[in-house]
């Protein structure tokens, strides 16, 4: 497969009105492929879904059940549900959302004969790490029931890869962050710490509160390795262009470089202008304090070198992409 790099494929992109699943549909058009998205739109927008994409509104599981025979090249999985606290409080719904409906995926793969799949994972998979940054031979040993579900899908992709001939990818995500032009963080629930700071620039928070300033870092505050979510997308084209026939291949994606929660902060300040109050509030259960990804396996074997590593270039495109929703 890695002789064909620009052969337009006719892919699946689940999840493709979320935020990282439709700046990936989007590159993945731009760069000349045949895009149908697929999402229920339980946290996913109508108008996220870029306008080349073919839509179709419904379960990815039933969906692929019913499409894939139609000729498809592979799917690019991103549906699922991503909240840490509520997977923690409602377990079922993380894994039946995303290990049943991801197995009920990879058997609608077999049947069809469908051989490239490229899956989002997670860091939250490795849990509390032993040693930073964490490469992808590090233990996985996830500590809330979203990474124990994203890495039982990782075990599952495995075992069908094997046995069906699946070229599969899993990428394993540290914290993404930016936006690219109309495509952004937009969670009807919002957790991750650039988008809640920006909801202050703005005013629609009044101000962010610091979850422990008691870590062992430098500043106190916890440590984590943003990544471009273009960078991130990017890795996804090069992931299905070196996918290998019946084997599994895992990549972990960040940028090498953390950033502490107060560095965060202050680059929303300089970028937005605005004063930002902030409050220290006590740690957040499961936390762990430094989390940064050793990406050379994917430097390596994919060629994949993140380009917009400054935090406040990160910043920016995520706050551009902010006042443009704010008069929608
Ligand atoms: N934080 C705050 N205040 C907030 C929100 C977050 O101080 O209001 C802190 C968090 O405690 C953490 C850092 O900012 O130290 C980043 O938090 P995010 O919620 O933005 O991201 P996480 O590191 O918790 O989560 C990311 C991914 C998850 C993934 C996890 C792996 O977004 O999908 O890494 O641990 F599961």
């Amino acid at each position: 497969m890695t002789d064909e790099p620009t052969k337009t494929l006719k892919l699946m992109v689940t999840g493709g009105a979320g935020y990282v699943g439709s700046v990936c549909a989007a590159r993945l058009i731009e760069a000349g492929h045949d895009v149908t998205v697929v999402d229920d739109l339980s946290t996913g927008h109508a108008d996220a879904v870029h306008p080349d994409a073919t839509f179709v509104e419904g379960d990815a599981a039933e969906v692929a059940g019913r499409l894939l025979g139609d000729g498809f090249d592979g799917v690019l999985h991103f549906a699922a549900k991503s909240l840490v606290g509520e997977s923690m409080t409602d377990p079922a719904k993380y894994w039946e959302g995303n290990v049943l409906t991801s197995l009920r995926l990879l058997e609608a793969m077999r049947d069809h004969g469908t051989k490239r799949l490229v899956f989002s994972s997670t860091a939250a998979t490795y849990g509390e790490p032993e040693s930073s940054p964490i490469p992808e031979t590090a233990p996985t040993q996830p500590t809330n029931t979203y990474g124990a579900t994203k890495l039982a899908i990782d075990h599952a992709i495995t075992s069908f890869s094997r046995a069906h001939g699946i070229a599969a990818v899993s990428l394993r995500y540290f914290n993404v962050a930016g936006a690219y032009g109309s495509f952004g963080e937009r969670h009807t629930t919002e957790t991750h710490l650039i988008p809640l700071v920006l909801q202050v620039a703005t005013g629609d928070r009044e101000r962010i509160q610091i979850f422990g300033d008691d870590y062992p870092t430098s500043d106190g505050t916890a440590i984590r390795d943003y990544i471009h979510v273009v960078d991130l997308a990017d890795a996804h084209l090069l992931a299905l262009r070196h996918a290998a026939d019946g084997e599994h291949r895992i990549y972990n994606l960040g940028s090498g470089t953390g950033f502490s929660v107060l560095e965060v902060i202050e680059a929303c300040r300089r970028t937005t202008g605005h004063e930002i109050p902030a409050a220290v509030a006590p740690r957040r259960a499961g936390d762990p304090s430094v989390l940064v990804a050793s990406s050379e396996r994917a430097g390596d074997e994919l060629g994949w070198k993140p380009e917009r590593t400054d935090l406040d270039g990160i910043v920016a495109d995520a706050w551009t992409f902010t006042q443009s929703r704010q008069n929608v």
